[in-house]
């Protein structure tokens, strides 16, 4: 097995990289503009003014044009695409009243005219009590419901999004075979059974690598959230076979090559921001030391962009 990151913006990345019709499957979260800020630098895709919308004249919007337009070059036909999206609030004074941004059908329509097929979603719900308190949201609080009920508003959830790039697939995962689903990638038919569910309610906020807060360059800076390994994993094994390559191209700190890694997958990802990166370097080399005995060899390439 080979564990390939490179420290470089993720467009380029892929062009100079990744040839065509080379990855079996892609799991990550996308960065949204204006909200948390990872670095300083042009590329990072999180330093978009989105405004109140992600539309194609916006720098977002055209970020990701050239992003899916690499995404579908690499990508093999019949591969799936997982990205994990968070709805998005609007703030009176930034957007004229407190409500939602639909970030997750901005990503719908980015990947679509993209060229790839939506093929589902799953629902991952968050601790309403938790959020409230993280982030003061008033449509959460009993004090806002004691006023006035009408301004109280669900938790927003996370969402995985489902994409496939058409074609017919060379390498299909395995199809029911008696009690085992995919049985080359480990999915049993009661793991299907549990996350056919649109909903996937049992998943820990807190499943996630450590070093997210270490990884940060300053104290003022907002730190990266992980992605919860369990959502990983379980696209992983849904969607792809042991051996195959599975690309995450915001590699955070990367925790779907350590998922990887876990699984006997090949992995290839892309960070922009330096400290991000060496917290991945030292997340997949625990995970290798965690292998012992079948250590795969883990490949390391930096590039800067200087
Ligand atoms: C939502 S975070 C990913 C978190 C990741 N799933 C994890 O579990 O750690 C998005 C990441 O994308 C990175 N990023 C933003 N623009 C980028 C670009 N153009 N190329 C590569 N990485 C980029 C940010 O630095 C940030 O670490």
């Amino acid at each position: 097995m080979t564990t390939t990151i490179y420290n470089t913006d993720c467009i380029k990345g892929m062009a100079d990289k990744l040839a065509e019709n080379s990855v079996d499957l892609v799991v990550t979260s996308i960065p949204f503009g204006a909200l948390f800020m990872y670095s300083g630098k042009n590329e990072d895709i999180g330093n978009n003014h989105d405004d109140a919308e992600f539309m194609d004249w916006s720098n977002f919007g055209l970020h990701m044009r050239f992003w899916t337009e690499q995404l579908l070059r690499v990508m093999k036909p019949g591969c799936n695409v997982c990205i994990h999206v968070q709805q998005l609030l609007k703030y009176k004074n930034q957007h004229g009243y407190m409500g939602r941004r639909d970030f997750r059908g901005a990503v719908i329509n980015i990947m679509e005219r993209g060229g790839f097929e939506w093929k589902g979603e799953v629902a991952i719900p968050k601790n309403p009590q938790a959020m409230a308190q993280r982030m003061n949201l008033h449509c959460l609080l009993f004090i806002t419901g004691k006023k006035n009920a009408r301004q109280l508003a669900m938790a927003m959830n996370d969402y995985v999004l489902i994409f496939q790039k058409p074609g017919e697939c060379a390498n299909p995962v395995p199809a029911i075979r008696d009690e085992k689903i995919n049985p080359a990638g480990w999915l049993t038919t009661e793991d299907w059974i549990k996350w056919a569910r649109g909903v996937w309610d049992d998943v820990h906020e807190t499943d996630v690598l450590d070093g997210y807060r270490s990884a940060r360059e300053s104290d003022q800076e907002k730190h990266v959230c992980p992605l919860q390994l369990e959502v990983i994993r379980r696209c992983m094994l849904l969607y792809s076979n042991p051996g195959e390559l599975v690309l995450d191209p915001f590699m955070g700190i990367g925790s779907v090559a350590f998922v990887a890694v876990q699984n006997k997958r090949n992995a290839v990802g892309f960070e922009l921001k330096e400290s991000y990166y060496q917290q991945c370097l030292a997340n997949i080399a625990k995970a290798e030391r965690d292998l012992l005995d079948d250590a795969p060899l883990l490949n390391l390439c930096k590039e800067s962009e200087k």
